[in-house]
């Protein structure tokens, strides 16, 4: 069969793999291809045992895949057949040299442009998927149209803006999608090309068209005002737990407004996942950079009230259970950033679970999805830590349970059989708020939620 478009993306990651497989489900006129030099990767995505966990992605990849979709490690032949190339690799923060810790690594964007470079025979369009500084795509262009064989490249940026955990559900019916290109005539009918697949199932109005610099910015604003949301909010909890507000009620209260909204209100032990930490430590070197001192100190305060976030967990927990927790067990119910999926990057399940370990505690790790991840995370100290995918065993024995997770089982365990098993004073600390405090407290527990007063029996 002969399809209308052969779209390659480059990178078959949380953001390459799902955004893929739904274009593809979406657009059967079109061919797509998802290449990695991971062949781990690549090997698990043709199996029916995916490399990521996400709702609703396995059966859409059932339904496409060697249909319209398909997944390969030949990145050359890959480039080689398509007119439109995804680079959706990881963009991490630098670890290494200037802008250590700060800026966002682009050794792989690179490679990978400089491999579009040497493989292609015809003109195409790359489009920018993942998250990138502004004005990379000078760079990107710099790069590729410095050949003398006659193609020409356009760059066009289109950043991805779902959630993980919901990641088919955003792709499926986004809020918007952003698509930024150079105002030339070049460009601008680049531009038109991928608007065009997005099209076939987003309504026309939510699809925004700008300019190159507008939408590779408008991206790591989005999650810089994302993060700060839960920042604030997790600075008002604290202030909550010593005034006996209850920070549910403040959020409520101040959702309402429709000024500012009842989504991202929700306080816990902190923000996680690999984009907000990263994007806002890029934002920050990229205000330096520009001499935005004061812009570049407003946004890393947002970074470092999450990291003092989940510090006060820590403190709160060793406080609470006399000043000690060496060799107790502590059961850790939910290890993934956040709910409905397998990711543990920058979780902050990761730093209570060193924490812990570095205050001898003997730690349980409970989740079910992200236990293959937490075992990487954690495997410097894994001799130290029991992995336990039932949470009604992980607590078997425990002085405290941590949630750390906001998966739903955690919110229907059967505690009064969670409480019968552990070791008296038994505690519950409530990292997600996710669960019924006065229940629990009346069944026996000592529970400790984020922003709102103890309620304790002793
Ligand atoms: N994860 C998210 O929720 C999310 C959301 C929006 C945007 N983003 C952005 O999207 C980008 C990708 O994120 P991710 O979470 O999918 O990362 P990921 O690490 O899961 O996937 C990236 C993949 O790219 C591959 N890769 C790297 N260099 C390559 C090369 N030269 N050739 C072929 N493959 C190569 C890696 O092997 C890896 O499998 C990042 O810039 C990220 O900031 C992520």
């Amino acid at each position: 069969m002969e399809f209308e478009k052969n779209i390659l993306c480059i990178g078959a990651g949380y953001v390459g793999g799902p955004t893929m497989a739904v274009i593809a489900a979406k657009c059967p006129q079109y061919r797509v291809l998802v290449v990695d030099v991971d062949k781990e990767r690549i090997k698990a995505w043709n199996s029916d045992r995916l490399p990521i966990f996400e709702p609703g992605l396995q059966d859409l990849v059932k339904k496409t895949r060697d249909k319209n979709l398909f997944f390969s490690s030949e990145v050359q032949r890959g480039i080689q057949e398509s007119e439109i190339i995804f680079v959706s690799v990881n963009t991490p923060t630098k670890t290494f040299g200037q802008g250590a810790g700060r800026a966002a690594d682009l050794q792989y964007w690179e490679k990978t442009a400089r491999e579009i470079l040497s493989h292609s025979k015809t003109s195409k369009i790359v489009v920018e998927k993942s998250t990138l500084p502004v004005r990379t795509a000078t760079a990107m262009e710099r790069i590729l149209n410095g050949n003398s064989r006659g193609i020409s490249f356009e760059v066009v940026s289109n950043p991805e803006f779902l959630a993980e955990g919901t990641a088919i559900q955003d792709l499926e019916n986004p809020d918007r999608v952003l698509i930024g290109a150079k105002e030339t005539p070049g460009g601008i009918k680049a531009r038109k090309e991928i608007v065009e697949i997005y099209a076939n199932w987003v309504p026309r109005e939510r699809i925004i068209e700008s300019n190159v610099w507008s939408s590779e910015l408008s991206k790591l604003t989005a999650n810089a005002f994302l993060a700060q949301r839960i920042s604030s909010i997790n600075s008002i909890s604290a202030l909550c737990e010593k005034t006996e507000a209850d920070i549910n009620e403040v959020a409520y209260a101040i959702g309402m407004d429709s000024r500012i909204g009842p989504k991202f209100l929700k306080a816990s032990v902190g923000f996680g996942g690999s984009c907000f930490k990263k994007d806002i430590m890029n934002l920050v070197y990229i205000c330096e950079s520009y001499g935005l001192e004061k812009v570049a100190q407003y946004w890393q305060a947002v970074v470092e009230i999450n990291d003092w976030q989940e510090g006060r967990f820590i403190q709160n927990m060793l406080a609470n259970m006399f000043n000690t927790v060496a060799e107790k067990r502590i059961a850790l119910l939910g290890f993934a950033f956040k709910a409905n999926t397998g990711d543990t990057r920058e979780s902050p399940a990761i730093y209570i679970a060193q924490a812990l370990i570095e205050e001898r505690a003997r730690i349980v790790v409970s989740d079910p999805e992200a236990l293959e991840n937490a075992r990487k995370d954690l495997k410097r100290i894994e001799d130290k830590i029991i992995f336990e995918p039932d949470p009604y065993r992980a607590a078997e024995g425990a002085h405290a349970i941590a949630i750390l997770t906001e998966w739903d089982l955690y919110k229907t365990l059967d505690y009064e059989r969670v409480f019968d098993s552990m070791v008296q004073p038994a505690f519950i600390f409530d990292g997600r708020n996710i669960l019924h405090h006065k229940r629990l407290f009346e069944i026996g527990f000592n529970v400790f939620a984020i922003g709102k007063a103890p309620l304790k029996h002793f």
